[in-house]
C-alpha cells in the first residue's frame, strides 16, 4: 500500500468493533464530513445506530470482511481482538490504520510485554506461564503477591487474579488451564495514569495532558485531567508514550496505562490501539476529541491541538445504576457543567458500561466532586 494516502471529508471509513468507542468516532467522523461503516457480529450496536452503514457478521466470514473492505476507503478499530487474519483480508482492499502488526502485539499481553521490554520500556516484573508446574516457577522467580492474566482477550479485569502468599497454585491455575498466561509483579502504586497519544501518517506525535484514573473492580470508574501529579512526572509520561508510538510505527491512537510509583518511577501496564475509556473526558473537555484525533491520524490529516479547553473529570456510568430503574436523567440534565453521554445499549448488565459523565471545574478535584455528586443524584433523592 502506499505511504501516506491522504483521506479527505467525503471518504469513507471502515470501524471493526461496534460499541461505544466507535460511536463516539462516527460522531466525530460524521461531523467533519466523512461516512462511516461499521462492522461487528452484532445488530443495532453502539456504533452501528450513528453509522452510516452497519454490518452484522462474524470477523472470520472472509466474504463478509472483503466486500465490508472494498467499500471503505480506509479501516480503523474501535477494539483490538480482531484476528490479525481478518484485518489481512481487509487490507488487500483497502488502506488499514493502524496496521495489523500493531494490533498482534497490542491483541496478545506477553507479545505486548516482550515487545516493551526490548523497546526499554519500565515494566512491572513479568514472567510467561502454560502450566501450573510454570506458575509455581514463575512465583518464585516474581514474588508474591503478583496478579495472574490471561495472555489474550482479557478487559475489565476479566481473566485475572491476584495470587497471594498461602494461596494454592494448582487451584490458582485451574481457570487458566488452556490458555497462555503471564504471571505479574504486584505494584504498588501510588496512582494509575495514562496518556492517549496519536500519531501520524507522516510520523508526528501528539500525547495529550496525563489522565489519572480510579478503578473500582477493575473498571474505570473515575478520571481527572490534569492529573495531580508533578512536572517531571507528567513530562516522563507523556515522553514514555510517544516513545511507544514512535517504536510501535503506529498510525492512529494509542493509549498507554501506566502505575506511577511513589519515588517518582512509572511503570507501564497495557496498551490499548484505539481511543480509551480513559480519554472520555477529552470529547467535550479538549480542542480536539481522541477521536477526532483518531480521525485525523488515520486519514492522514495533521493532528489536533490535544490541550484542555477546561479542568474535567469523567465518571462511568455502568448498568448497576438501572438496578432500582431508569436513573433521573432530568437531575443531570439540571447541571449546567454536567455532559451526559449515553452509549445506547438496551440491557443494563451490572458492570456493563452504559454511558458517563463529563463534568467541569476550576479543578480537576473540583470537576470530580461534581461529577461524583451529578452520578450520585442519578440514583435518585432518595439515596439509593
Ligand atoms: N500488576 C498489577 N499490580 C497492581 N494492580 C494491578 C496490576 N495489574 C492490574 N492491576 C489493576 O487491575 C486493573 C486492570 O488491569 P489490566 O489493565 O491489566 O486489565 P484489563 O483486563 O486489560 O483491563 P482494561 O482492558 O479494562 O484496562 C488495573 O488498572 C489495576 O488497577
Ligand atoms: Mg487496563
Amino acid at each position: 500500500m502506499s505511504k501516506a494516502r491522504v483521506f479527505l471529508p467525503g471518504s469513507t471509513i471502515g470501524v471493526m468493533g461496534g460499541g461505544q468507542l466507535g460511536r463516539m468516532f462516527a460522531i466525530a467522523a460524521r461531523r467533519m464530513g466523512y461516512r462511516v461503516h461499521t462492522f461487528s457480529p452484532d445488530e443495532d450496536t453502539p456504533t452501528g445506530q450513528l453509522a452510516d452503514r452497519e454490518v452484522a457478521a462474524r470477523y472470520d466470514d472472509a466474504a463478509a470482511v472483503r466486500d465490508f473492505a472494498r467499500r471503505v476507503d480506509v479501516l480503523t478499530f474501535e477494539f483490538e481482538n480482531i484476528p490479525v487474519q481478518t484485518v489481512e483480508w481487509a487490507a488487500q482492499f483497502c488502506e488499514v490504520r493502524p496496521a495489523a502488526s500493531v494490533l498482534h502485539v497490542c491483541q496478545h499481553r506477553l507479545r505486548e510485554k516482550e515487545f516493551l521490554d526490548q523497546a526499554g520500556v519500565p515494566l512491572p516484573g513479568f514472567k510467561a506461564v502454560a502450566s501450573a508446574g510454570e506458575l509455581a516457577a514463575a512465583v518464585a522467580e516474581i514474588g508474591l503477591p503478583a496478579v495472574l492474566k490471561t495472555a489474550a482477550f482479557g478487559y475489565d479485569g476479566k481473566g485475572q487474579r491476584k495470587i497471594a502468599p498461602g494461596d494454592n497454585l494448582v487451584e490458582a491455575w485451574a481457570p487458566f488451564a488452556g490458555t497462555g498466561a503471564v504471571l505479574e509483579q504486584f505494584v504498588h502504586f501510588e496512582k494509575e495514569i495514562s496518556v492517549l497519544v496519536a500519531r501520524g501518517a507522516d510520523g508526528q506525535t501528539a500525547t495529550y495532558p496525563v489522565c489519572e484514573n480510579v478503578h473500582r473492580n477493575h473498571i474505570l470508574d473515575v478520571t481527572i485531567v490534569p492529573a495531580n501529579i508533578s512536572p517531571a512526572a507528567e513530562a516522563k509520561a507523556r515522553a514514555l508514550a510517544a516513545g511507544i508510538a514512535d517504536k510501535l510505527g503506529l498510525v492512529g491512537l494509542l493509549a498507554v496505562e501506566m502505575f506511577l510509583l511513589a519515588d517518582g518511577s512509572i511503570l507501564v501496564n497495557e496498551l490499548a490501539p484505539r481511543p480509551h475509556n480513559s480519554g472520555h473526558f477529552s470529547f467535550d473537555a479538549s480542542v480536539t476529541s481522541q477521536f477526532e484525533q483518531q480521525l485525523r491520524a488515520v486519514c492522514g490529516l495533521p493532528l489536533g491541538r490535544t490541550a484542555s479547553l477546561s479542568p474535567a473529570a469523567m465518571v462511568n456510568l455502568l448498568g448497576d445504576l438501572w438496578a432500582d430503574g431508569e436513573p433521573d436523567w432530568a437531575a443531570v440534565l439540571a447541571m449546567p457543567e454536567v455532559k451526559l453521554h449515553l452509549y445506547g445499549k438496551a440491557e443494563p448488565r451490572a458492570g456493563r458500561k452504559m454511558g458517563h459523565l463529563t463534568a467541569f471545574g476550576a479543578t480537576a478535584q473540583l470537576a470530580a466532586e461534581r461529577a461524583l455528586a451529578a452520578r450520585d443524584a442519578l440514583r435518585g433523592s432518595l439515596g439509593k
